[in-house]
């Protein structure tokens, strides 16, 4: 081999190594499993990635015995051929009855699992839509079939409790997928799939849409919030106070804050909706959905903006007033998306000012508070 193929193949091979260390570093790890659902999973592609890893080993073992022990030899006569066979009737039942046994005994331990994941949970149902390109998230807390809090890109759940989700989609077709809380489940247009997330401790775990979906399909993540019970509730307890402070505290005239909701009721409510303060366009307040743009009624109370592609807050805990205000001047810019099409926020940075953009994050500060982060 000449010295540039070996090159090229070493090249090659760190290559490999590298996307393969890219499989378990991200944020979005398979491996590492927190829910039973996704545990199971993980049990399952261990069991079978280790029987695939023992048939390897056994066929490459063979393929090298076969190569080295019957490889031409200097004394060997060239015209001198081994005896010439037709079929093997031993090799053939071989080759045939451990790969059957192989499979079957895979298919037992697969189906109780399938059965397992598409069972319903006893925990609470929230209502997942993904649509061009983020996700939002209904609750339905006291069960009156009406929604209490909605959110997007941030997913609070109870921990040990299995979640049960119901999939819908406002467009195309997405994949919700949260790996360490479980496999994937699409989100088609007209259809609702059930589907059931659990984490068995807190923590924030990482998600993402994973069918190809348009433009910005690589920005539409989320992030689930697993909480313990008590934490939840006072999560809660919060967003109902985000509501009611929207809906009976107006900020103090004169204030940069009262100039924002004057600018934010000019330009951002005929997307969004702030529950009891600002009704949206599309129809009233009635179970806080816009059907558009992100619910922005706890704004302050989620950890990521923009599809969940931005913190809210820095790692200081302050405020990330840098990239919410380039957002709300220039969104486009920093999401690909189409505005034009209904698909994405519009570009400010010809409408509003300086001094706009100032009062605009004064008046989304007020909304919500901090989130309550797992402990
Ligand atoms: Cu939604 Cu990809």
């Amino acid at each position: 081999m000449g010295g540039f193929a070996r090159r090229w193949r070493l090249v090659a091979l760190a290559l490999l190594g590298l996307i393969a260390a890219g499989c378990a570093t991200g944020r979005l790890d398979a491996t590492k499993p927190v829910g039973e659902n996704a545990q199971q999973i993980d049990g399952l592609m261990r069991l079978s990635g280790w029987m695939a890893v023992g048939v390897g080993i056994l066929v490459a073992a063979a393929v090298v015995t076969i190569i080295v022990k019957f490889r031409a030899k200097p004394t060997d006569d060239p015209d001198d051929l081994p005896p010439q066979i037709h079929g093997n009737r031993k090799a053939e039942l071989t080759w045939t009855i451990i790969p059957t046994i192989l499979l079957i005994f895979l298919t037992v331990y697969t189906l109780p699992t399938v059965f397992a994941l598409a069972s319903q949970g006893d925990g609470i149902t929230i209502k997942v839509e993904g649509q061009q390109w983020w996700w939002q998230f209904s609750y339905d807390i006291d069960e009156d079939g009406q929604y209490d809090i909605v959110t997007a890109n941030d997913l609070v759940i109870p921990t040990g409790e299995e979640i049960n989700l119901e999939i819908h989609s406002n467009d195309v077709i997405h994949s919700f997928w949260i790996p360490q809380l479980n496999g994937k489940k699409d989100a088609v247009p007209g259809r609702v799939h059930d589907w059931r997330i659990s984490s068995n401790e807190p923590g924030i775990f990482y998600g993402e849409c994973v069918e190809f979906c348009g433009l910005s399909h690589a920005n539409m993540q989320m992030r689930a919030i697993a909480l313990d019970p008590d934490d939840f509730d006072r999560w809660v307890q919060q967003q109902y106070d985000g509501q009611t402070q929207a809906r009976d505290v107006a900020p103090a005239e004169g204030t940069p804050e009262a100039a924002g909701a004057t600018l934010f009721e000019t330009h951002c409510i005929s997307c969004h909706v702030v529950d009891g303060a600002y009704e949206s366009a599309a129809g009233g307040n009635a179970n806080l959905l816009s059907g558009l743009a992100p619910n922005l009624t706890n704004l302050m109370g989620r950890t990521a903006f923009a599809g969940a592609l931005y913190d809210t807050y820095l790692p200081d805990g302050s405020l990330n007033i840098a990239e919410l205000r380039e957002w709300v001047r220039n969104a486009p810019n920093m999401k690909p998306a189409r505005a034009d099409n209904q698909q994405g926020m519009l570009d400010f940075s010809e409408v509003l000012t300086d001094q706009d953009l100032d009062n605009l994050v004064a008046f989304l500060k007020t909304l919500g508070s901090p989130p309550v982060l797992p402990q």
